[in-house]
This record gives structure tokens, sequence and C-alpha cells, in this order.
């Protein structure tokens, strides 16, 4: 399938590691030109070149963006365009919250995790959309957690704020489709990343019981038997944002090999 991706001018967020490394790799592989951002210059200086090696395709640049800063997100998208002269996708992503229950987190954890988890998703939208509009075409997608569809045990804070990115790529999509731009929301579940292994050794220090330990049971719980690797997740995230995606918008979907039961 040509997923008419070569030359497009593609951002994906929070790209120095994870899933955000991991589908840059794949619209690089598509031949599209890859803005990457993150906070730390130095991995994502390391990270541009192994795309580049892997894919052999030369046209992957980096920027210094913290999501949790306006002025960065606009740099951002200032960089793809004097780039690329327009964005015609945007990959939404961001770190995660921290793990807890509601007596853990007071206001300023809950507004950190509000600046991190949805503000920066609603502000580098906003960057984009202007030459979306003006070109009439573009992907926006979001990456979020299986959280959109089933709570997850002890993450309140991902629990309450990403099924507001799914609401809001809803809404979206209703106001965006006349200009034939497409928004979906993608849950992560158990994707094997430094976030889920970070997740496991919490976990193991809690209950007192060793790492692999932690992983073989919530390995368990997954019809699939297994963790999903971060570059068969990228495969869903470059579909939903790449050219043969003429139809699909304001849509959550999971990749989680079965884990949750809501419909
Ligand atoms: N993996 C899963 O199965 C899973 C499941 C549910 C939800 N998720 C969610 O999916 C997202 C990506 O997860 P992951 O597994 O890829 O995590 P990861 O391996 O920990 O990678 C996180 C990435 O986010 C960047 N980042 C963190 N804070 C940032 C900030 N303020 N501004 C810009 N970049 C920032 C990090 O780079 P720097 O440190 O260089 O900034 C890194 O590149 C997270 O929100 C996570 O909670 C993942």
């Amino acid at each position: 399938m040509d997923l008419k991706l070569k030359g497009k001018s593609v951002i994906v967020m929070a790209a120095s590691k994870g899933l955000g490394k991991a589908s840059a790799m794949e619209f690089a592989r598509e031949g599209a030109r890859v803005l990457i951002s993150s906070r730390s210059e130095e991995e994502l200086a390391k990270t541009a070149e192994e795309i580049k090696k892997e894919t052999g395709n030369n046209q992957v640049e980096y920027i210094v963006c913290d999501v949790k800063k306006a002025e960065d997100i606009q740099n951002m998208v200032q960089k793809a365009v004097d780039w690329n002269g327009t964005v015609d996708v945007l990959i939404n992503n961001a770190g995660g919250p921290p793990a807890g229950t509601f007596e853990d987190f007071d206001d300023e954890a809950w507004q950190h995790a509000f600046e991190l988890n949805l503000l920066s998703f609603i502000r580098s939208i906003r960057a984009v959309l202007p030459y979306m509009k003006k070109q009439k075409k573009g992907h926006i997608v979001n990456i979020a957690s299986s959280s959109i569809k089933q709570s997850l045990n002890n993450l309140l804070l991902s629990n309450t704020l990403r099924p507001g990115i799914a609401g809001l790529s809803k809404s979206l999509s209703q106001e965006l489709a006349p200009d034939n731009i497409m928004i979906n929301t993608i849950g992560p579940g158990r994707i094997e990343t430094d976030r889920i292994m970070e997740l496991n050794r919490k976990k193991a220090e809690e209950q007192g019981v060793s790492v692999d330990q932690i992983k073989s049971l919530t390995e368990q719980e997954i019809p699939a038997g297994r963790s999903g690797d971060p570059a068969e997740f990228a495969k869903t995230i470059v579909f939903f944002g790449s050219g043969a995606n003429t139809y699909i918008t304001g849509q959550s979907l999971v990749v989680d090999g079965g884990l949750v039961k809501a419909l």
C-alpha cells in the first residue's frame, strides 16, 4: 500500500525514545521529512542520527521542545514550516504522568498533569491548524493511553486526562472534517518502553517482588500473552497519519494485544 508520505512534513513530539521515536522511525522509513522534539538536545541528536542510519532517510531534524512550554511548541511548528513550508502530519505525544491514587495529588500535581498531557496537545493542534486549513489537508494523531477506554489501576491522572484527549479529538473531528483534516487518538497498552519498565519497577518495589515477576504477571493479563513492541505500535500511528487514511476521523483506538475489555 502506498502510504503517500514521501516528502511530507511530519512532526513527532516527545520522540527522543519510546513510542515517539518508534513512530518517527516509521515515518522516516516511508520517506517523510521528520522533525522530532523532546526536552533533551543530546538524546534528540542521537535519535536523529539513529533514525537516519537505520532508514537511509537523511531528512530528519530535531528541536528542543518541552511540551509544557507554549513558546517551545510555537518554535517547533515554525521550524517545520521554515524547513518544509507546511505541516502535513502532527503526532502529539508527551511524557506520562506519575502513578498514584486521589490522595497522592495536590493542585500543583493536577495542574502539572493538565499542562503535560492535555494543554500541550491543545497548543500544538492550535499551532498547526492554520497550515493544514490553508492546504485543506492534514492528519493529527494523538498518542494517549488505553485509559481512553478503561481505567488503569493506580494511574488516576492518566484516567482523568487521557479521556479528555479523546473528547477533544472527537469534537475537533467534527469541526475539521470539512477542511479534510483527520484527527484520531491511539491508546497504547503495555508497549515495552522505558515508561512501562519504570512503572513495573515501582510496582515491584511496592510489592517487594522482582521486576521480572511483575512483568510476567502483567503479561499474563494480556490475551496476546506478551507486551507490545514500539515498532508494531508505530505502524498504527503511521497508518492513521498517512495519506492512505482518507476517511477515518474522530476515532479512539487501543493497540494493546486485547488487554482492554471495554467496547
Ligand atoms: N508504553 C506504553 O505501553 C504506554 C501505555 C499507556 C500510555 N503511554 C503513554 O504514551 C506516552 C509515550 O510513552 P512511552 O512509553 O514512549 O514513554 P517513554 O519511553 O518514557 O518516552 C517518553 C518520551 O517523552 C519525552 N518527554 C517527557 N516529558 C516531556 C516534556 N515535558 N516535553 C517533551 N518531551 C517530553 C521524553 O524525552 P525527554 O526526556 O528527552 O524530554 C521521551 O522521549 C506517555 O504519555 C505514556 O504515558 C504509554
